[in-house]
């Protein structure tokens, strides 16, 4: 008998949802909410309205480009948390509404879980046990995945998200939301030496991004002072020079834990695993440190629900289903 699902993304700012049979993705649907652009970050309440009216038209999409009806479908599966909680909400109800409507099962995901299982979408795929460095909008953790479904956060940051850090000074330069994409674009052209921040020393495992946010806001209000040309002149070199220190900081963490757990398949998960910078030096550590590199492809790296999907998949044949009680979690962890 054919295993097909239907999953939904709504934790954040992406209407999504994918179709998989068998394990493998048939269809993944998105629509990106540009509407938070104009405000320089997302805005729940708007958020959440934005999926309300592209919740059905998306999972339509996926449905009919993948030539599955309703009717075939063996459970509906969504984002669980952590997210915003609207945001949530809208694809939490849909789910079980349309489960509820077609007499199946309901499978909750939980959305970082899910980023890390996008890398059993296509090949190469890790083997267990292995690390991922899962680094988003909202949260940047070392994992150790020790099976599709058991994993346990080793570190993890204490303030900020990396991508977060990416968001905020992109802002301090004037650059729209999201930023991350945008410093990236700009630090190719740029030198990384160019200007020094200080470094961050955070014990264990544990990540700390609030001080370089602040010392980069420092930085502008000094450069600037006198010197109103400063941002446009030496864009480049600001954006190369703070990329490289926040890779630096995630770095320095992977490679101690990959000391620690004596672990060499590191693979990375996230939007900010979309980062050439980032992607770059993993290859290059990887080669000299003897790590086998798992690097998600592009489409996979930001919110999608493709990996939503494809957690479900594992999650159905471990027989985890959820209740109708089921309720979005904003602030779920493993
Ligand atoms: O995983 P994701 O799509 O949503 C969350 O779950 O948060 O990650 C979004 C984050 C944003 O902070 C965005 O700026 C960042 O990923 N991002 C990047 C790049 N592409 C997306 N950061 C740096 N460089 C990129 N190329
Ligand atoms: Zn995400």
């Amino acid at each position: 008998m054919d295993l097909t699902l239907l999953a939904i993304e709504s934790s954040c700012d992406e209407t999504a949802a994918a179709v998989i049979k068998n394990g493998r993705i048939l269809t993944n649907v998105i629509a990106t909410q540009d509407i938070h652009r104009k405000y320089g970050g997302i805005v729940p309440e708007l958020a959440s309205r934005d999926h309300q009216k592209n919740i059905v038209p998306v999972v339509h999409e996926a449905l009919s480009k993948a030539n599955i009806t309703k009717s075939m479908l063996n459970a509906v599966a969504f984002t669980k948390g952590p997210g915003l909680l609207g945001s949530l909400l809208v694809g939490v109800s849909f789910g079980k509404a349309l489960a509820a409507g077609l007499g199946i099962p309901v499978i909750e995901v939980n959305h970082m879980q899910a980023h890390i299982l996008s890398h059993f979408i296509g090949d190469p795929k890790p083997v267990f046990p292995f690390l991922c460095l899962t680094v988003s909008g909202g949260h940047t953790q070392i994992v150790l995945v020790k099976d599709f479904l058991d994993m346990e956060i080793i570190g993890e940051t204490q303030d900020d998200a990396v991508g977060e850090a990416f968001d905020k000074t992109a802002k301090l330069l004037g650059l729209p939301y999201p930023g991350g994409p945008l410093i990236d674009k700009y630090a190719r052209e740029g030198n990384i030496h160019a200007f020094k921040f200080p470094p961050v020393d955070t014990p264990g495992l544990d990540f700390s991004f609030s001080g370089i946010k602040t010392a980069f806001l420092y930085f502008l209000r000094d450069q600037t002072k006198g010197n109103a040309e400063f941002i446009s002149k030496n864009l480049s070199d600001i954006c190369a020079s703070i990329q490289f220190t926040l890779i630096e900081i995630l770095m320095k963490k992977l490679r101690k834990a990959a000391e620690q757990t004596g672990i060499k398949e590191i693979a990375i998960a996230g939007g900010v695993s979309a980062n050439s910078g980032l992607r770059n030096t993993l290859e290059k550590e990887g080669s000299e440190r003897g790590w086998k590199i798992f690097i998600p492809k592009f489409e996979y790296c930001t919110d999608n629900a493709a990996m939503i999907a494809m957690a479900a998949h594992y999650k159905y044949l471990a027989g985890e289903f959820a209740t109708q009680e089921a309720n979005p979690d904003p602030r779920m962890t493993f």
